[in-house]
């Protein structure tokens, strides 16, 4: 089964060809426009995936070797995201769908980051995830596929906003989440002892103390203490939110009983969560999957993952289908 992959649900216009599972391309054209306002501008990405979504579906075509006639269905990202956004690859999708007379496969952003971990390891269920993206941060214990249980989520700010909040607070470039954890592999992880907000008990997350009591920190330190210091900084910012994720993790995966672990979303690329990660499922004798590196933040690979799992449950949307902004 051949696969075409479309995504665009935020600053990354993507696109790959899955076949039988394995990925014959991934392509993903990153919008830099961005990186002068410090986040994501809607209007400019939905601007930026209109001009780019026809030739990055083209080079994932051509790349995988493949023509119209080997897809067998085109999957698209329909939500969560910028509304803006998505109305492009859907719509992208849709007259392709309608042209090429290709069944259609609306898939959630956030299950595909999970189903990211089954491109490169066998399908396995049930299984406990923990989701990190830059507007999610969940915990779910997934019986089947599609069917997932929320056992907790962040009550304010989703981990890898509170990456990118701190990065930009100390100056760096846009998005902070991988910029942070650059800087982290070389500073002191016990550098400052920043808080782990509702670390002692539940499975909700919090982020938004941890963000204050570095803006406080901040404020309390001279330009060229926190330019000496930076790399400790950063490492003592990482291993908060490390902290956090993995004790929430460890206490779900003893709730649930649940032997298959993920992690899953864009902060999954983190060094030291991955690193912590591995540690606790090794005491915890669980299996743990973490997405490759390119499987890590958006990418049209996922997508088409997650919709080669919906096909084979006979899956399938109309031109009705319709986008999503936010997950209720
Ligand atoms: O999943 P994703 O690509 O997009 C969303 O669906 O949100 O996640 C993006 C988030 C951003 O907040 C980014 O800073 C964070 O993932 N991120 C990281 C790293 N790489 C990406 N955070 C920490 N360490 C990283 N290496
Ligand atoms: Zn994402």
């Amino acid at each position: 089964m051949n696969i075409l992959g479309i995504e665009s649900s935020c600053d990354e216009t993507a696109a790959a060809v899955l076949s039988d599972g394995k990925v014959l391309s991934n392509v993903i054209a990153s919008q830099t426009v961005h990186e002068q306002f410090g986040g994501v501008v809607p209007e400019l990405a939905s601007r930026a995936h209109n001009k780019t979504i026809w030739a990055t579906v083209d080079q994932a075509i051509e790349t995988a070797g493949v023509t119209m006639p080997d897809i067998d269905a085109i999957a698209v990202a329909k939500g969560p995201g910028l509304m803006g956004s998505l109305l492009v690859g859907l719509g992208f999708a849709k007259g392709l769908s309608l042209s090429w007379e290709k069944p259609l496969i609306g898939v959630n952003h956030i299950d595909a980051h999970m189903y990211a971990n089954f491109i490169d390891h066998k399908e396995v269920f049930p299984f406990v995830a923990l989701i990190v993206s830059g507007g999610h941060t969940r915990l779910v214990h997934v019986p089947k596929p599609f069917e997932h249980n929320l056992l907790g989520k962040t009550r304010d700010d989703a981990a890898g906003e509170a990456f990118d909040k701190i990065g930009k607070m100390l100056e760096l470039p846009y998005p902070g989440g991988p910029q942070v954890d650059k800087h982290s592999q070389t500073g002191d992880p016990t550098f400052v002892d920043f808080p782990r907000a509702m670390a002692k008990k539940g499975l909700d997350f919090s982020f938004s103390g941890l963000k204050t009591s570095v803006l406080y920190y901040l404020q309390d330190q001279d330009e060229e203490f926190i330019k000496v210091h930076l790399d400790d900084i950063c490492a003592s910012v990482s291993a908060a939110i490390s902290d956090v994720l993995v004790i929430k993790l460890r206490r779900a995966i003893r709730k649930t009983g649940v032997k298959e672990v993920m992690v899953a979303g864009g902060v999954s690329a983190n060094s030291m969560l991955r690193n912590k990660v591995l540690a606790m499922a090794n005491k915890e004798k669980v299996n743990v999957m973490i997405p490759a590196m390119e499987y890590c933040t958006d990418n049209a690979a996922m997508i088409a993952k997650a919709g080669e799992m919906k096909a084979r449950l006979g899956q399938f949307d109309g031109p009705e289908l319709k986008p999503f902004a936010s997950m209720k």
